[in-house]
């Protein structure tokens, strides 16, 4: 939770100055649109011409990344003619960052001005139309149990202090992603993304209990980014690739390396459909 609001303001402050600044010596044009890559996907920064690299540790105030296949770096560069953001690691809550940390970038995005998020992870599958590799549109998610990331004093400055999330993942942008996916004759199911803190999988129960609920799939990131994207009024799209079935429903035991194996065979499809996606924005 954020403890102190004007400490945290001027952390957003610094991180984007430094960005901007990095970007103006450089003279390059600031973009519009930031990609987080998650599993599987930084096969996308070789499709991009990358003309910045900045070490998250080198932006003031920004947090480094942790987990396993997440590198700490933001690329700068152009992906299908335009210029894009490349969030190349992100920050989970199992990691021990507070929601204030995981979602920082966000708001140093917003305070960039950046139009639209592409959120991309790895999840496991509930539902019965899906194999693992397969990709999923996520439409709406469910997270009520878990601590909102915007618990605490409102950054009146982003956005509202009861913000509506009836829409956090944008209708028009679904629909690119699905005219793209079938132009590409990528298989791209569709369906409610139920977010876990993690880092533990979940439960049998737990995945009976979240299928009666309608769940297509689970996972240990993007809600607390979308939910704060949409605080600030950033446009939202979100993919999950399926890197296994969700515990219970295979018998056998879900491991950390089938979950990067799977991503690994999907990324092709992943990276084609982000950039078919950018490209018709
Ligand atoms: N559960 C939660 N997170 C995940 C999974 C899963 O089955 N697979 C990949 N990330």
């Amino acid at each position: 939770m954020i403890e102190n609001k004007e400490l945290y303001l001027n952390n957003i402050s610094s991180a984007s100055s430094y960005i901007l600044n990095r970007l103006n010596s450089e003279g390059i044009i600031t973009p519009k649109i930031c990609v987080v890559l998650g599993s599987g996907l930084a096969p996308l920064a070789k499709m991009c011409n990358v003309k910045l690299e900045i070490p998250y540790s080198d932006i003031p105030c920004f947090p480094v990344s942790t987990a396993p296949g997440h590198d700490g770096k933001l690329l700068v560069g152009e992906l299908s003619g335009k210029m894009v953001f490349l969030m190349s690691g992100r920050f989970h809550y199992y990691e021990g960052y507070d929601y204030e940390i995981c979602t920082f970038y966000v708001r140093v995005m917003a305070n960039l001005k950046i139009e639209t998020l592409v959120l991309t992870n790895a999840a496991g599958g509930l539902g019965s139309d899906m194999k693992p590799t397969d990709l999923m549109l996520i439409e709406d998610h469910i997270s009520f149990f878990c601590e909102s990331p915007l618990r605490g004093p409102n950054l009146d400055e982003y956005g509202v202090r009861f913000p509506d999330v009836s829409n956090v993942y944008d209708d028009e942008y679904e629909k690119i992603m699905c005219v793209v996916a079938n132009d590409l004759k990528i298989k791209l199911c569709k369906g409610i993304y139920c977010y876990t803190k993690g880092p533990q999988y979940e439960t049998p129960a737990e995945i009976r209990m979240l299928k009666t609920l309608g769940v297509g799939a689970v996972g240990m990131s993007t809600v607390p980014e979308a939910i704060v994207a949409t605080h600030c009024g950033i446009r939202t799209v979100a993919v999950s690739c399926i890197t296994n079935m969700a515990a219970g429903i295979l018998p056998q035991k879900l491991t950390h390396e089938e979950v990067i194996e799977n991503a690994g065979k999907a990324s092709d499809n992943s990276c084609n459909l982000v950039k078919g996606f950018i490209e018709r924005l």
